[in-house]
């Protein structure tokens, strides 16, 4: 493994600037997204890493202490250490470092939002599917050019729908861009959501 490129991943090129961060949910790997992330934006390239926590053998991107409770000097230091790991692939593979866009799910949308609050200079956008509040940093970052799009179920047993309100008005409060969609469905991502963050994404200029 090259030093710095310290998480396993799949790096696909693309036709576009853009590459997509895709971040998985728990018990994922750096497969699992890459359909979703070519739906999502066919020309831009991919970067997937993997968890490197295991939970019961199951991939994440940090230790959690209960569902929804985290472990946040874990989530913390693991935050920090995929910053560096996005880093040190642009590097690698030559790609933009300022047109990351970040599509996560799940435990992976939970660490996207991590990096917006602790790392921001690492994301220009996001797509979250069923993110949390992961943390909130002790200083707000300046998020004003930050764009982003969350999309939450309004059934979802993990995440209620208060919890979501919570994570938009933080990032606002960081002023940030933030899209709200609450969709009929429960912690499963739904085609026509996928749709209409497709079409999000087409709509940007990074
Ligand atoms: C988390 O641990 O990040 C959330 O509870 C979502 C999940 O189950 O992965």
């Amino acid at each position: 493994m090259k030093a710095g490129l310290d998480f396993v991943h799949e790096f696909v090129r693309g036709s576009s600037k853009r590459t997509l961060l895709l971040l998985h949910g728990t018990g994922g790997n750096e497969h699992d997204l890459i359909p979703l992330g070519r739906e999502i934006d066919p020309a831009a390239a991919i970067l997937s890493p993997r968890g490197k926590v295991l939970e019961n053998g199951m991939p994440r991107f940090f230790r959690r202490l209960a569902e929804g409770v985290f472990d946040e000097e874990d989530l913390k230091r693991r935050t920090h250490e995929l910053a560096d790991f996005v880093g040190a692939a642009a590097q690698h593979y030559e790609f933009a470092a300022d047109k990351i866009v970040a599509v996560g799910y799940s435990n992976g949308a939970n660490i996207a939002a991590s990096l917006l609050l602790l790392r921001p200079e690492t994301l220009r956008a996001a797509v979250l599917f069923r993110a949390m509040v992961p943390l909130v940093p002790e200083k707000l970052p300046d998020l004003s050019s930050a764009r982003l799009w969350i999309g939450a179920g309004n059934q979802d047993p993990i995440i209620p729908m208060s919890e979501t309100q919570r994570l938009v008005e933080l990032l606002r409060r960081a002023r940030a861009e933030v899209t709200i969609r609450f969709v009929n469905a429960g912690h499963s991502l739904t085609n026509a959501e996928v749709e209409t963050a497709s079409l999000w994404l087409a709509e940007l200029t990074i």
